[in-house]
């Protein structure tokens, strides 16, 4: 009945090998934590970040920026929403300056003059609507187009295979492509990765004056946007984005339902002062076969 006096009350001994062992554990625990941090495997939070706004998309870039070996010659990233209707969004230095010269270099040797899609026949065809030079650079043909591919499909969230190959487009003064839609109207065209849902546009080069490109029917106050003191006659009719060398510009040729947004009219300002130089990543619905 009587329970052994050791159990309620342990040795002196016993109790103080305990401590020993808690001290021990305190302190390998306290141990594998530093290792830990100084791996970076753990982090502690750090106060400078403050609280961003949960709509803030720059928070965003800045993570993929900080964890992504980047080069270091590329100015400050940021993504600015100029649009909801069309949705479009430009982030700002997105290529750096060598990458700009590589697709400028890669594409020189190549530049036809550009043609359109005859909506009849589906097949390509020479216009006056559209009196810029182009090639096109096939997906994934190296490592820097490889990079610059993986960074498109982080910023659009959809997968590198729904792309075509970037396009490259030299206008030079007086050059320019009429407002059109980058969606078909044709079977032709959609057989191989179905309809274009989004487009990327990337600017290569700046551009003195002129060569905006131009959205006429989109919504809301156009007038809004930081350069619009900046902007050509042609660029004033409408949401304009001014060419700056390494910007891209993201826009959805389809609403979220999947039906087609005539919002997305969108056109090449005739180039008044200089060269633009772009490049262009038409990403599809499906995955575009190569
Ligand atoms: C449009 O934006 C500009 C610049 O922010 C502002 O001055 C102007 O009042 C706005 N217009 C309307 C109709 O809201």
């Amino acid at each position: 009945m009587a329970k052994p006096r050791n159990s309620r009350f342990p040795s002196r001994k016993s109790s103080s090998s305990t401590t020993t062992l808690m001290l021990t554990a305190l302190i390998m625990f306290t141990f594998v934590i530093l290792v830990l941090l100084a791996l970076g495997i753990l982090s502690m939070p750090s106060g400078s970040g403050g609280s961003r706004k949960a709509n803030d998309l720059s928070s965003i870039v800045r993570n993929t920026v900080e964890t992504s070996e980047g080069e270091e010659d590329r100015a400050e990233q940021w993504v600015e929403v100029i649009s909801w209707e069309p949705r479009a969004s430009v982030y700002h230095n997105f290529l750096s300056k060598k990458e700009c010269e590589y697709l400028i270099d890669l594409a020189k040797p190549h530049m036809q003059k550009s043609t359109v899609v005859d909506s009849e026949t589906g097949k390509s065809k020479d216009s006056r609507v559209r009196t810029s030079s182009g090639t096109f650079l096939a997906r994934g043909r190296d490592k820097i187009i490889r990079d610059i591919e993986k960074r498109i499909a982080d910023f659009t969230f959809l997968p590198a295979e729904q792309g075509e190959g970037l396009q490259v487009l030299h206008y030079e003064p007086g050059q320019k492509y009429e407002p059109h839609y980058d969606y078909f109207m044709d079977e032709f065209n959609t057989k191989n990765g179905g309809q274009r849902m989004a487009t990327v546009l990337m600017y290569l080069s700046d551009v003195e004056e002129g060569g905006e490109t131009v959205f006429p029917a989109a919504k809301g106050n156009i007038s809004s946007v930081s350069w619009w003191n900046e902007l050509s006659e042609c660029g004033k009719k409408g949401l304009s984005v001014k060419p700056k060398m390494g910007d891209a510009l993201l826009f959805w040729s389809m609403n979220p339902d999947a039906t087609l947004d005539s919002s997305s009219l969108h056109g090449g300002c005739p180039v008044i002062k200089g060269n633009k130089w772009s490049s262009t990543k038409w990403i599809r619905v499906n995955e575009y076969k190569i």
